[in-house]
């Protein structure tokens, strides 16, 4: 049997280079007579590359070479992925991708199509990077109803808040260390802002919740806003702030999903994901809770991910795996301003002492927070419980407060 790599950059050389070290190992698992690596679709040149024989520039070569079974893509990116994956799944090849625009976007189509055509489209990388998440939610937490996912899904924001909180990096100089050690991208805004963590909680919240939930339909916000005031006022309250994509099942069949800075609890499992690592947080009926920890990012962890689904669609060949998710539905995403939620808040003040009074005229009782050298005029506190819009509407109303920073507090 053979498979095929389209996109030679970091992911797609890393699958070679793990496919190429562990193959002995590899066929063994794939209970396959042989399973080896016919082409390599790039339309860079490799000159030297140990793999230079396998080099192709025409997609159509592998579309249309019937010895090709499985097809890894690993080009990123919507177009012309959604084509090319389209058209191998209906030409009977399985797919396994770690983009994860394609499946945020088009994964209930890709997943439908595979199925039509006893294939098997799979996508372990694309959420999370080297750590076992897809496959866990899908079949060893398979007993259970599960009624939250919740992540820090981007390494990168991991990155630039942990430099924030332990070395009082302002956001600039954090963002461009983590440019110069190669996590951030040159244009950063799908980390920064939160675009690439979206795209996972839907990939997540689709798996969990079993309607496709799609980015348009998650309110994102990015860690961009975020100053060192923030991470020192929220430090004072037992807090750390992370950047969460969190999904919730709600009563009536609908659910939450939200991609924003959050403050969690210091001593808490998510609270202690350092650096760049991930973890995702998976909340069951029956296992309670349970978190996945480990790499999100980079070439060889994408890659043991990538390989690992190669392996399993070797294994399933002809048999498409009972995996994936029904169509989405308008309105399946409630509106988060409706839920309720507390919040941290930074404020310029007028006075002090008279839009305190004001505050908890308007709020009740508050939690004041403190940090180091806070002007006269800043005001932070935490919220009590209550809809969103209602805090924000109650706030607004507060004489001599401007509102500098917001951030949602949870339980985890
Ligand atoms: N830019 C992403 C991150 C890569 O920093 O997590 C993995 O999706």
């Amino acid at each position: 049997m053979y498979v095929a790599v389209m996109g030679y950059g970091t992911v797609g050389s890393g699958v070679v280079e793990v496919f190429n070290k562990n193959h002995e190992s590899i066929v063994k698992r794939s209970t396959q007579p042989s399973l080896d690596l016919k082409y390599i679709l790039d339309l860079r040149d490799f000159p030297g590359d140990p793999n230079e024989g396998k080099f192709i520039k025409d997609y159509n070569i592998i579309l249309h070479d019937d010895d090709v079974k499985i097809v890894v893509e690993t080009m990123g990116g919507l177009h012309p992925a959604f084509e090319f994956v389209s058209q191998l799944l209906c030409a009977g090849k399985s797919v396994v991708t770690s983009n994860k625009e394609l499946v945020a976007a088009k994964g209930y189509e890709l997943l439908k199509m595979a199925e039509e055509h006893n294939v098997n489209f799979l996508f372990e990388a694309s959420v999370g990077g080297g750590i076992p998440i897809i496959r866990p939610i899908t079949q060893c937490l398979a007993a259970n109803e599960i009624d939250e996912v919740a992540g820090i899904l981007n390494g990168t924001t991991n990155f630039i808040l942990t430099m924030m909180i332990e070395k009082n990096m302002s956001f600039a100089d954090a963002l461009k260390l983590a440019q110069d050690n190669g996590y951030a991208e040159k244009d950063p805004t799908a980390d920064v802002e939160g675009h690439d963590a979206c795209r996972k909680i839907c990939i997540l919240a689709s798996l969990c919740f079993g309607k496709h939930v799609y980015p348009e339909s998650v309110h994102t916000e990015g860690i961009s806003g975020i100053a060192l005031a923030d991470v020192a006022y929220v430090q004072s309250g037992g807090g750390v702030i992370k950047l969460l994509g969190c999904a919730k099942r709600l009563p009536g069949g609908k659910i939450s999903a939200i991609v924003s800075p959050a403050v969690v609890q210091e001593g808490s499992q998510l609270a202690s994901v350092r650096d760049v690592f991930n973890a995702i947080l998976v909340r069951g009926d029956a296992i309670g809770d349970v978190v996945f920890y480990g790499r999100g990012a980079g070439k060889l962890p994408t890659a043991s991910a990538v390989v690992a689904d190669v392996i399993d669609c070797a294994k399933h060949v002809a048999r498409k795996k009972a995996f994936g998710w029904g169509p989405g539905e308008a309105d399946y995403v409630v509106d988060y301003r409706t839920l309720p939620v507390a919040l941290y808040v930074r404020a310029e003040v007028t006075n002090r002492e008279k839009v305190l009074a004001g505050v908890r005229a308007a709020l009740g009782d508050v939690r004041l927070l403190s940090r180091e050298g806070a002007p006269e005029n800043e005001l932070a506190f935490f919220t009590g419980t209550d809809t969103e819009q209602t805090l924000c509407d109650k706030l607004a109303r507060v004489e001599g407060l401007t509102v500098r920073s917001q951030i949602r507090v949870t339980d985890y």
